[in-house]
């Protein structure tokens, strides 16, 4: 595993949008460049930076087909928390040559949930699979909406959300968590450890612990995002802020090995 320390929440995103449109530049096959997408705060300093490049003329979503991590049960897609919402409002609508019919999201409204997940992760293998999966975490470490105990091999499925998750997304609900869905469709940690290349964004002191468990912490259920462990090909980019916890050691062996920071 990489870990990239950078600064603040600013550079960690602009080096996350850089390392993106590389690999998406580097892409010379005919098959699209299948990219796996979050929601949340993290990503949104990537998505301007990335939507920005696009509008210059420095990066094409032309061959670039997404797919979103999740998606919260039972809201529609006009509803302003839905993630159909927030990727369109975010990010999507800001780019210039991307494909409408190139952009995958979990249907929220579905009356199907299992065939709904299903398909989904039919329609990945369809690309060939995901080349690049971004992600970000919550502060009990879970990824997409995996939470804590979610099986490591788990795939696309209808997932429950705990207490503490409807607390922390309540500050989008005007402050109230039972106003954030008890349900969401989510892919699996199996399908962002499936993918060839997994990013995660960490940023902030509240993900200190969920940091220091993903990179020093045994692999467990317990913390989902620790799955990364075991992925070929995994880059968590984080901020001063998040390595809080990290062991000194730790910290400055990953500022040591990357001191001449690969893209
Ligand atoms: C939600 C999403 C996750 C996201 C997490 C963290 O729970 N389902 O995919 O990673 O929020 O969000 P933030 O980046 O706002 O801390």
């Amino acid at each position: 595993m990489r870990v990239v320390i950078q600064d603040d929440y600013g550079k960690m995103c602009k080096w996350a949008a850089d390392h993106i449109a590389a690999a998406i530049r580097a892409h010379k096959e005919d098959r699209p460049f299948v990219l796996g997408l979050p929601t949340g705060s993290s990503p949104i300093g990537v998505y301007k930076e990335l939507a920005r490049m696009n509008q210059a003329g420095e990066l094409s979503f032309a061959n670039v087909v997404t797919f979103n991590m999740d998606e919260y049960l039972g809201l529609p897609h006009e509803h302003d928390q839905s993630y159909w919402y927030f990727m369109h409002d975010n990010f999507f609508d800001h780019l210039v040559d991307m494909k409408p019919e190139n952009i995958n999201i979990l249907n929220g409204m579905t009356e199907d949930p299992e065939a709904e997940c299903a398909a989904y992760e039919a329609k990945i293998a369809s690309y060939g699979g995901v080349d690049l999966f971004l992600g970000g975490i919550g502060v009990d470490g879970h990824l997409a909406f995996n939470e804590p105990f979610t099986s490591l091999s788990s795939r696309t499925g209808v997932r429950n959300l705990t207490t503490d998750t409807r607390i922390v997304n309540g500050r989008f609900f005007g402050g109230d968590p039972e106003k954030v869905p008890a349900q969401a469709l989510s892919v699996g940690i199996g399908t962002v450890t499936d993918s060839k290349e997994v990013l995660i964004l960490i940023s902030g002191h509240n993900k200190a612990r969920a940091l220091a468990a993903s990179v020093e912490g045994a692999v467990s259920q317990k913390w989902t995002c620790s799955a990364l462990q075991l992925h070929n090909n995994a880059i968590i980019a984080c901020d001063e802020a998040a390595c809080g916890e990290l062991t000194v050691d730790t910290y400055k062996y990953f500022l040591d090995i990357e001191r001449n920071e690969r893209l």
